[in-house]
């Protein structure tokens, strides 16, 4: 089958097109056919090495994180799925492979795609609508009438976080580039902030929560303009100790207590709940989320969909860091 892969970490010259051998499901493992794929930041940060003290990878090793497609095959003992179903899923971390024609997945991280909802949109909310999901329902806690400030609202987590929040009835300060404030408004942000023109701490009265997708001096600014008992998640920044037993790897605790150790303290003195998150596979809350795009309530934009040919351009594009909303793989 064509496949977009690597076998080895480096530049983009070491994303490769060709050919690799279809997978075929073992037991609780099923196979779909791709009809569509999305690219997040995750997928060049794992091409340059980044995540490797995490999580790395057998070679060859096919990229893509989130994908969607029609079934075609069961492995032993898989049951609540049949072929034919069109299905998507945020893949399993510990092997990806959405960009290839043929896709391996569990069920557990499967959802069906209700009627009326697309591969693409299927595909392109899954990784980006589950972390955004995930920070303001299970770690920041959100609550209605709350005041919750999102950072990059244009980007894959941003657009689909603003809408969440929106829904949850919080009150939405997001910031992004002065040409995207009219379509943020749109999907429910209350005040939006040019980030290149304006600093938030200066124009906005503190925050209840924060969701970061940015990191650094941007986290740090963050945690200071949060009320004290506030909460602040940042998907963008380094990992704390807590990701070292979410993934079981605890003996990297204190090397994440290390590296993490400026927003912490930053957080400990403004007296605001912080820590880094890494979403997590989970089928049942993508097909809740399906079922928003399904009902109207949850929109998500596609920039651009490239062919599986070009997957190198898209994630160089997604690189640059200025995509609005997802970047679409087709087979
Ligand atoms: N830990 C996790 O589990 C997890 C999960 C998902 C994502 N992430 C990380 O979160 C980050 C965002 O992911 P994404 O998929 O949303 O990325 P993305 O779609 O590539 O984000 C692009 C957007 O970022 C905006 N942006 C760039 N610099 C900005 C700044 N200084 N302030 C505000 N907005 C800025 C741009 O907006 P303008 O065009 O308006 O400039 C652009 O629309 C990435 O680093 C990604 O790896 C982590």
């Amino acid at each position: 089958m064509h496949a977009c892969y690597i076998e080895r970490y480096g530049s983009p010259e070491v994303v490769k097109l060709g050919e690799l051998p279809a997978p075929t499901p073992g037991p609780g493992e099923l196979v779909f056919r791709m009809e569509a794929a999305s690219v997040n930041p995750v997928d060049f940060k794992i091409r340059q090495g980044m995540l490797r003290a995490i999580q790395s990878y057998p070679m060859p090793a096919i990229l893509g994180n989130d994908a969607a497609g029609v079934v075609t095959a069961l492995g032993p003992g898989v049951t609540g799925f049949a072929p034919g179903e069109r299905v998507a899923a945020r893949l399993d971390k510990a092997r990806m492979g959405g960009f290839a024609e043929f896709v391996l997945a569990r069920p557990e991280h499967l959802a069906k795609i209700p009627e009326g909802v697309s591969f693409a949109e299927a595909a392109a909310v899954a990784l980006a609508g589950l972390t955004a999901w995930q920070c303001l329902t299970e770690v920041l806690r959100l609550k209605a009438g709350e005041r919750v400030l999102i950072h990059a609202g244009a980007g894959g987590v941003g657009h689909l976080a603003i809408q969440l929040a929106h829904g949850l009835g919080a009150h939405v300060t997001t910031t992004a580039s002065a040409a995207r404030h009219d379509w943020l408004r749109e999907l429910g942000a209350v005040q939006c902030i040019d980030y290149r023109t304006a600093d938030f701490t200066r124009v906005c009265e503190p925050f209840d929560a924060v969701l970061d997708s940015m990191g650094g001096e941007t986290l740090l600014r963050s945690i200071a303009h949060t009320r004290r008992g506030g909460r602040v998640v940042s998907v963008g920044d380094l990992p704390t100790p807590e990701v070292a037993s979410d993934y079981g790897k605890p003996w990297l605790a204190p090397v994440f207590w290390l590296i993490s150790r400026k927003p912490r303290a930053a957080a400990r003195a403004q007296g605001v709940a912080y820590r880094y998150w890494f979403m997590r596979e989970d089928g049942a809350q993508l097909a809740m989320l399906l079922e928003r795009i399904a009902q109207g309530a949850l929109k998500v934009r596609i920039e651009r969909e490239f062919p599986l040919a070009q997957a190198a351009e898209a994630l160089r594009l997604s690189e640059s860091g200025r995509v609005q909303g997802k970047l679409v793989i087709r087979p």
